[in-house]
Order: C-alpha cells, then sequence, then structure tokens
C-alpha cells in the first residue's frame, strides 16, 4: 500500500533506505516519510488539476511538519488551514500566505485578526455569527476580508456511509439556505469581498459518486447565486480522497479531478481541493520495535515501543494499519496476537489479531501512517513523542528530535501545598 516501500534482501526499504539503519540512527518508536512518495501523490493531483485549471491547498492537519510543508510550498501548493497555530506554522514553512484558505467552525478573534494581518486568500465561513465576527474585525482594522461560505451539500449519506461532514445535522458548514442570506449580507459589507464558495463532505472517501453528486449540487448553487448576481472567482471541492490501508480500491486521483473539472465545464470559476490523507497517507510509517512477545494460553501479545499516543487512529476509529517485520526471519515461528503498546488503556492497540514472525528486539513498520499520526499524537502516560525523519533516496534527516522527557513538564509548576 506504499508506493515506495521495498523489501530488499529481506530488508524493508523506504525509497533506497533500509529502516534497520533509520531505527539505528533514530532510535523507535520514529515516523519515517519518503519525499519521493510525496512527490508523486502531488504529480497525480497536478495532473488532474493543472495550475490553469485550479488551485491545489493541503490540508495542514494531516502532517504539519515543517519540512513537509515546505516541501508543499516549493511544488507550489497552498495550505488549508484550521487554526491560527497552523497558519504560523505555514508561515515558517515559507508557504505565502495569500495561498491559504482558512477552515473550521471555532474561529477566535485573534485567529481572525492574524490571518487579516498575514493577508490570507480566503476565510472559509461556517456560520452567519463568523461572517458577523469576521466583518467587524475587518473594518476596525480598514482592511477588507476574503471570504467563501463552506456549505453543506448534504449529500445522501445512506448510500455512501462514509460521508460523516457533509450532512446536514453536522457542525460543519452552513447551509444552501443560510448562504443565499450570508452572500448578501457579505455583497453589501463594505469590509467583506466574496470569493467563492467551499465545501468538504469527508474523508477517506472511495468511491466517487458522492463527491461528483456534491460537485452538481454545487454548480447548480453558483449558477443560482450568478442569476442573482452575486459572481463568484473560486469553487472549493474540499479534500476527502481515499487510500488503501487494507484493500480499499482507492480512487485515481487524476481521472476524479478531471471528472470533477467536467461538472464545471464552461463555467468561469477556478477551481480548488484540499487534500491531506492521500497526499501524504501513504508517504510515511510509524516504526516501532517489539519489546516483548507475552504468551498465555490462548493469547497472544506483540508488545511494541510505539502506543495509541503515538499513532491514535486504530485505538479511536478502529483504524486497520497493515503491520509488517522490518526483517524477514525465516526461522521464526509464525504467531498470531495482538500489537499493543505500553500505554494503560485496553484501547491502546495498533492491530489485533495480526499474525507475525517476530521475536522480542525486532522492529515493525505500521504502514500508511503519514497522515494523521504525528498531527494526532499525545503525551499521554507522560510519553515523549516520536522522532521524525524524511527520506530522500539513500538519504535520511531527522525533521523532528524525539521529545525529550524533561520537556514535558518543563512549564508546569509544582506549587508547595497549603502548610
Ligand atoms: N478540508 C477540510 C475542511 C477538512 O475538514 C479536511 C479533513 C480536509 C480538507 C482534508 O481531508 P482529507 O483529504 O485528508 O480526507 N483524523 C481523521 C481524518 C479527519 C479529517 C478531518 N478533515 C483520520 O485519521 O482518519
Amino acid at each position: 500500500p506504499m508506493p515506495t516501500l521495498s523489501r530488499r534482501n529481506g530488508t524493508l526499504t523506504l525509497e533506497t533506505t533500509p529502516l534497520t539503519a533509520i531505527a539505528e540512527s533514530y532510535g523507535t518508536p520514529c515516523y519515517v516519510y519518503s519525499e519521493a512518495a510525496i512527490r508523486a501523490a502531488w504529480a497525480a493531483y497536478r495532473e488532474g488539476l493543472p495550475p490553469e485549471a485550479g488551485t491545489i491547498h493541503y490540508a495542514v492537519k494531516a502532517n504539519s511538519n515543517l519540512s513537509i510543508l515546505r516541501l508543499f510550498a516549493e511544488l507550489g501548493a497552498g495550505f488549508d488551514i484550521v487554526s491560527g497555530g497552523e497558519l504560523e506554522r505555514v508561515v515558517a514553512a515559507g508557504g505565502k500566505p495569500e495561498t491559504v484558505v482558512f477552515s473550521g467552525v471555532g474561529k477566535a478573534v485573534w485567529e481572525i485578526e492574524r490571518a487579516l494581518e498575514l493577508g490570507i486568500g480566503a476565510f472559509h465561513v461556517e456560520s452567519l455569527p463568523e461572517l458577523e465576527r469576521i466583518a467587524t474585525i475587518a473594518q476596525a482594522h480598514g482592511v477588507t476580508a476574503p471570504i467563501s461560505f463552506r456549505v453543506n451539500p448534504d449529500v445522501d449519506p445512506k448510500t455512501h456511509p462514509y460521508i460523516a461532514t457533509g450532512l446536514a445535522r453536522s457542525k460543519f458548514g452552513v447551509t444552501l439556505d443560510e448562504a443565499r442570506i450570508g452572500y448578501r449580507q457579505a455583497m453589501d459589507h463594505p469590509a467583506l469581498s466574496v470569493v467563492g464558495v467551499a465545501c468538504h463532505i469527508g474523508s477517506q472517501l472511495i468511491d466517487d459518486a458522492p463527491l461528483i453528486e456534491a460537485a452538481e449540487r454545487i454548480r447548480r448553487f453558483v449558477e443560482e447565486l450568478a442569476d442573482e448576481g452575486i459572481r463568484l472567482t473560486t469553487i472549493d471541492l474540499g479534500g476527502g480522497i481515499g487510500i488503501r490501508y487494507r484493500d480499499e480500491s482507492p480512487l485515481d486521483v487524476a481521472q476524479t479531478l478531471r471528472r470533477l473539472r467536467a461538472v464545471f465545464a464552461g463555467r468561469p470559476e477556478r477551481l480548488a481541493v484540499e487534500p491531506g490523507r492521500s497526499l501524504v497517507g501513504a508517504a510515511g510509517l510509524l516504526l516501532t520495535r517489539v519489546e516483548y512477545v507475552k504468551i498465555r494460553d490462548d493469547h497472544t501479545f506483540f508488545v511494541v515501543d510505539a502506543a495509541m499516543n503515538d499513532l491514535m487512529r486504530p485505538a479511536l476509529y478502529e483504524a486497520w494499519h497493515e503491520i509488517v517485520p522490518v526483517v524477514d526471519r525465516p526461522e521464526c515461528l509464525p504467531r498470531t496476537g495482538d500489537v499493543v503498546g505500553p500505554v494503560c488503556e485496553t484501547g491502546d492497540f495498533l492491530g489485533l489479531g495480526r499474525t507475525l514472525a517476530v521475536a522480542a528486539g525486532d522492529l515493525l513498520a505500521v504502514l500508511c501512517a503519514g497522515a494523521y499520526g504525528m498531527t494526532m499524537s499525545s503525551n499521554y502516560n507522560t510519553r515523549p513523542r516520536a522522532a521524525e525523519v524524511l527520506v530522500r533516496d539513500s538519504s535520511h534527516q531527522l525533521i523532528r528530535p524525539r521529545e525529550k522527557r524533561e520537556q514535558l513538564w518543563a512549564d508546569e509548576f509544582a506549587l508547595l501545598p497549603n502548610a
């Protein structure tokens, strides 16, 4: 499931770097990303949506390491952010604020001020009160705020169970009715300029029908607005294209983008997308070491040094990630068991019922962990966050050191109890 991962002489190798070398240099647990895989994923997006057809805004939440953001900035990506923190990361990595779109239901005053100060491309407004807040702040600062409404196309959920965020009852976006009101308000407001419309119907989509359906609804809506004299510049279709974790047949990115473009054939607006997972998910893995093989009468646990605090997806969503030994061990008897971490929670597993031929001390790779891995990690159980490494061919570079234990409580106060 990872394009640049292969087994060479029995050893798992990312591009041409053996993962054993990574573990030796940086220890475990460790996130490892392949630059070539990210470039390949980007190329598919660019093929389907060339610069003259639209813009690609990388969803920073998927993986926000500065080196990854820098790579995307150099490839010509814009960015989709959901917080002031992500905005500062983009700037720190050399991204241009004017390529940034700002999504999220709870934008705080300071986040709006900072985004206006830096001059972002567009606020994706998710409620009428938010529109009012943005207008007030922009007016107070004597600037114009570029806005798009994030609309909720309410695509039928029954036939497409993967859609979670495009439903009328979800907290995201505004209904088309609310947007109609909002656009009129924005058109009349001197401190607001209308940029376009945005939507994002969900993540890990493996079927393009809901995407196409949402696009068709957006097209009808855009035409209706145009009839009213509300002309948009940009139509942002969000992210959501899925990847193969297990046996899914993922969408062909370039082809899906061409289909989406076809929906808008003849329309003057520029298209935009906000992919996260499909740009970085299959480019990264989590490298971990087996601490113990714990065998009980009828059950085996592979206790590893990575845990739910490093990769939360299995515990949180029962997400399935392939787990493979880094070095082949033909002499070792395969056993079936659960791959678990050291965290004190029953839900702390990376994989259940896996058949592995490994012994204590062996390395395992948890695949397709490049998206929503490190960014969702925590310090639960006072565990330092893992190191991150970027591989290019046979060279590798540390892009974030493992956190130091003392760092974790450095800002805390040990108050004296009242005597
Ligand atoms: N745009 C907006 C407004 C979003 O909310 C998201 C993701 C994206 C773009 C990027 O979607 P993608 O292309 O990555 O599917 N933590 C979950 C995924 C949460 C996605 C949230 N929104 C997971 O680990 O599966």
